[in-house]
């Protein structure tokens, strides 16, 4: 782009929102061959979203809505709606009426084809022929420069953490280095007819005859060496690794009456404080709860009441004459042994032990494990039996092999301690799993040790066979995230859902302690086995193989944000670590810990980025390393935790600066569940030398997702689009600034409220552009304040204001009113929002907050202060936590999850002063109407008059437009709406006499 011809982004002018959004969200769905399934990386950004920001920033608008809207359709294509059926289980079908994508590059599956290329076509020639070049500085699992180089762009990608650097090599150096390349597949390979039959099987429909002659062909070596690309590389060497693996670790998973293990499942045990007994710390006793299959563990006391014996219930009958009955009974029969109270002990009547008194025994390691059944492939489905004897010995005797398999591996077992207790979502170290080898039982370590073990060894065979140091490197690399998929699926924290699905250890980022876990079977069939992380491997690198064929090689760095290393940058676009929301290196330290012990020593850089004993979090000397909001890495100082983080922030923005050409653009992403803090980033932002011109609100997650870590995570995302200021640009005052701010928003505000642009969604996509007035300067004085500037959140405080009292005058005007009509309190203000948004249901406190702030409220005056909300659910993270320690089942856990808000009915308000002048500031005009109606529906029709005459009310249009809006949104046919409308009657018959002082009730 011509640094004099400074024209618009697409992005400054119009977004397909709604098909970002929709997209982004069914992109969680997706699992074969995207890049979660690489490695885990907390909060990747959907490919949709990242992809649709890259498009809109690169391109300049074309100026013209024809042009831009055609843009817009070739982008993100267009929402139709169809019809889902989806049969319940009583066997009824039922329909939904969904949106969707038709057409368009943002869907998974369609992100190629000839409208990718006509994209990529017009990037270059917006930039004069050349390739745009893109930095991520905050890159983790690499989102958004995976998207840019699809797109044709030069890209860097950063990141601090040794974990996500490795992840970005294999996401995006690898796969871009050997797209397009083929080499024949390793003898021992073509020789294996097992490993031959899956490549058959993979590469290509055969019929079973083409299959039999081929797999002939390979026994009797007559089948020609095909050149295949890395992903079938990748799976010959894993094939490799697991047949050595087998043979160590056979004989650790016994195959017992012909039926192959599926898992092992286990309790942590406690010795009861009063009798002394082994109690095990179940959470449930459910090991299977199906429509079709019931099966449960039962634990009855042995002879002496020092324990339990174990038992197998299968076919468990469902009791009760209705569904909540037979809920109620189940949830009776399952009950395990751990409650919030903690662990009551099944042999002495049921006496506690706390669970501070849990966490003193873990510390003092006292807590056990006792293997508790054992899932196995039977002829029919998956069967529960009781542990031999063999199997028993089997798991502990793992143990005294761990030093041998561990001897030539570097670092050897895991010990490098755990972050502290203090660190953000760590619970386990409450309990006395102080190291990382703690968190696995004996044979899950002995497992990956022998792992990690042969993939060493492949890397001396890779060499030998003639690979390049290119090609095996990239093997290697990509066996090495075959492990850290394997460890994830390998630790005590997997549960096991009562579906019989085994969960991994990161379902949410955090530590949490678990009570009863399962041991999946690495060198198995089923789910949590080696074979299986490969596949998940392969399938990535097959599909940016194809992907990244077209690309140019990425720069990816593992350094501080904060450092100058690039320059002449056109755009940067970023998602960087959100204050508390997420502490990476904390909890990616669990791979970094076998990332080290596969890849160091193998390569220079390896050797280097694995070499320290721990990912960097914070160096105090050097005032540099991971940006995030944890005071436990500054002693308990919240305040300092705060400053470092935000200082961190606008110094990493101000090397953003540095490094952009003066035409190129920055785009940040922002979570946005506290506007305040969400403020001081973009305070950040502007100090740095930018001018805020966008913003969009994505939305990137499905909204009945597991809950996040301290639910930070909302269902959507602020992308900040940002410009350089001129240098010479000047200070502004207040007045001049809001002015122009009100007169240029009102625009926008029409343009985007035509484009359908509802709820908060409206609110933020007015955020950016409204800063673009105030932004232009680098400081905003006020005039009659002399010393005193105007900081982003009081401009923001006016901006809001304006956007939402323009949605209440659409809502009461029925979108007649051209602008913002001002004029209602703060309090109705935001209950019309609500209303509006989300009638009576529950509405998700984010949303609410930032309505709240933006009628200049917060969400505890409408709770506790106004008695207008009422919260469902909800707590901070460690309550949270602690309720997953102690929930007793599972499956009830995700639907009592977040924090939920309801607005209260007109009934649920009786406070005696509702709708009363206090301290001399009249009445909320929401509360009057609410005391009208309990005064109306109370028949007095004197004290109704009274109540109107000595406020005016007749008078007030206001009044009356809201008594209208008001019925419009209450229900047909209910209560509410017939007071309403006999109030709304009763006001408009000003004048009339009313002869009956006692009006019938509604209702009666
Ligand atoms: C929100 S994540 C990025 C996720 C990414 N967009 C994706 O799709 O996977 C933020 C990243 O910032 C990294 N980070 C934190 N402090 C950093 C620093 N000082 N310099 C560079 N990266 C840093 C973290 O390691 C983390 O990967």
């Amino acid at each position: 782009m011509n640094p004099d011809n400074d024209r618009k982004r697409l992005i400054e002018a119009a977004f397909p929102l709604k098909q970002a959004s929709l997209d982004s969200v069914h992109e969680k769905n997706v699992r074969h061959g995207h890049i979660s399934t690489l490695h885990i990386w907390p909060a990747r950004r959907p490919l949709a979203a990242c992809r649709a920001a890259l498009i809109a920033t690169l391109l300049p608008d074309p100026g013209n809505k024809a042009e831009r809207d055609q843009i817009l359709e070739k982008l993100g294509g267009r929402v139709v709606e169809v019809v889902k059926k989806k049969k319940l289980p009583s066997g009824k079908v039922e329909e939904t009426v969904v949106p969707e994508t038709v057409g368009g590059i943002l869907h998974w599956g369609r992100e190629s084809g000839p409208d990718l290329e006509w994209f990529r076509k017009k990037i270059r020639e917006a930039y004069g022929g050349r390739a745009p070049r893109v930095l991520d500085p905050f890159a983790g699992g690499g989102a958004i420069p995976l998207e840019a180089m699809r797109l044709g762009c030069e890209v860097t990608a950063i990141d601090i953490n040794p974990v996500a650097w490795f992840i970005l090599k294999c996401t995006l150096e690898y796969p871009q280095k050997l797209a397009g390349q083929h080499r024949p597949l390793p003898d021992f390979a073509l020789q294996s007819p097992e490993f031959m039959e899956q490549f058959f099987k993979g590469t290509g429909k055969l019929t079973r005859k083409q299959l039999e002659r081929n797999l002939k062909a390979v026994q009797e070596r007559l089948f020609p060496a095909s050149d295949v690309g890395l992903a079938w590389h990748v799976r010959a060497w894993g094939w490799w690794v697991l047949q050595r693996a087998k043979a160590d670790l056979e004989k650790f998973y016994p195959v017992v009456d012909g039926k192959p293990t599926v898992a092992y499942l286990w309790a942590r045990t406690v010795k009861c404080k009063n009798c002394r007994a082994t109690i095990p710390l179940l959470k449930t006793k459910w090991l299977c709860k199906r429509d079709n299959k019931r099966v449960l563990l039962t634990a009855t006391p042995n002879e002496d009441r020092g324990g339990v014996v174990f038992g197998i219930q299968n076919d468990v009958p469902q009791v009760g004459g209705n569904a909540a009955q037979r809920r109620e009974h189940d949830k009776k029969i399952g009950q395990g042994t751990m409650s919030r109270s903690g662990a009551s002990c099944p042999c002495c009547n049921g006496a506690i032990t706390t669970m501070e008194e849990l966490r003193a025994e873990g510390i003092a390691g006292r807590l056990e494990t006792v293997l508790t059944a054992v899932v196995v492939d039977g002829f029919d489905g998956k069967e529960y039996r009781l542990p031999t004897q063999q199997e028993e010995k089997g798991a502990t005797g793992a143990q005294q092999h761990l030093e041998h398999v561990f001897g030539d591996v570097p670092f050897g077992v895991p010990t490098e301690p755990l972050p502290s207790k203090e660190a953000l979502g760590f619970r386990v170290p409450l309990y006395g799993i102080n190291q990382w080898s703690k968190l696995f039982a004996p044979r899950q370590l002995l497992a990956l040790g022998t792992i990690v073990r042969h993939v060493r060894k492949s890397w001396e065979n890779l060499g030998a066979l003639g690979y390049s140091p290119q090609w095996a490197e990239a093997i290697i690399s990509s066996l090495g995230c075959s492990v850290a998929r394997l460890a994830d699926y390998s630790s005590t924290v997997c549960l096991r859902a009562l579906s019989e699905f085994l969960c991994h250890t990161f379902t949410r980022f955090a530590l949490p302690i678990t009570w009863d876990f399962v041991e999946g079977n690495p060198i198995g069939q089923t789910s949590g086995n080696y074979a299986g992380a490969l596949d998940w491997v392969a399938r990535y690198i097959e599909h940016a193989t194809d992907g990244l064929a077209k690309s140019i090689p990425p720069t990816v760095l593992n350094q501080s944000a904060k450092k100058d290393s690039v320059a002449g940058l056109d755009l940067v676009l970023t998602d960087p670590p959100y204050y508390d929301a997420i502490p990476y290196s904390d909890l990616m330290y669990f791979f970094y810990v076998w990332h080290r012990r596969t890849l160091y020593g193998l390569t220079p850089e390896y050797t280097k980025a694995f070499e320290p004993d721990a990912p960097p979090t914070w160096d105090h000397e050097g005032e540099d390393g991971e940006l995030i909001d944890d005071s436990s890495r500054f002693g308990g100082d919240a305040a300092k935790s705060k400053q470092v983080y935000e200082d961190g922030m606008f110094r990493s923005f101000q090397a953003c600066y540095g490094a952009l050409r003066q035409e190129g653009r920055l785009v940040v992403v922002f979570a946005n569940k506290q506007p305040e803090a969400w403020e001081a980033l973009v305070s950040a932002i502007i100090r740095a030398g930018f001018v805020v011109d966008g913003s969009w609100p994505i939305q990137t997650e499905r909204e009945t997702r597991m809950r996040a870590y301290a639910s930070a995570a909302l269902a959507s995302s602020v992308w900040l689009v940002c410009k350089k200021r001129p240098e010479a640009a000047r200070p502004g005052w207040d007045n001049t600034v809001l002015n122009e701010m009100m007169e240029r928003i009102q625009v926008r505000l029409r343009e985007f409220w035509d484009a359908g642009i509802r709820g908060p969604d409206f609110v933020w996509a007015a955020t950016g552009p409204a800063l673009e007035v105030y932004s232009k300067h680098p400081v905003v004085k006020k005039a009659n304040a002399p010393g005193e500037v105007m900081n982003v959140s009081e401009f923001l405080r006016h901006v809001r204001r304006i956007v939402v009292d323009f949605v209440v005058g659409q809502v009461i005007s029925h979108g007649e009113a051209q602008q913002t009509t001002g004029g209602l309190d703060d309090l109705t203000t935001y209950y019309i929002l609500h209303r509006y948004d989300f009638g009576l249901g529950e509405a998700p406190i984010g949303a609410c907050i930032l309505y709240a702030i933006s009628c200049g409220l917060t969400d505890r005056e409408l709770t506790d202060r106004f008695d207008l909300l009422t919260r469902i659910g909800g707590c901070d993270a460690a309550e949270e936590m602690d309720r997953e320690e102690t929930s007793d089942d599972s499956e009830e856990e995700g639907s009592s999850s977040g924090s939920k808000v309801k607005l209260k009915t007109w009934t649920q308000r009786h406070r005696k002063t509702l709708g009363l002048e206090a301290d001399g500031r009249p009445a909320p005009l929401i509360d009057q109407i609410h005391r009208l109606m309990h005064l109306w529906k109370a028949g007095d029709v004197v004290k109704v008059d009274e109540y109107l005459d000595g406020r005016a009310l007749r008078r007030n249009s206001l009044f009356a437009q809201l008594l209208q809006a008001l019925i419009e949104l209450s229900p047909a046919g209910s209560e509410e709406r017939a007071i309403l409308e006999s109030l709304s009657n009763h006001v408009a018959a000003r004048g009339v006499a009313y002869e009956d002082k006692q009006i019938p009730l509604v209702g009666d």
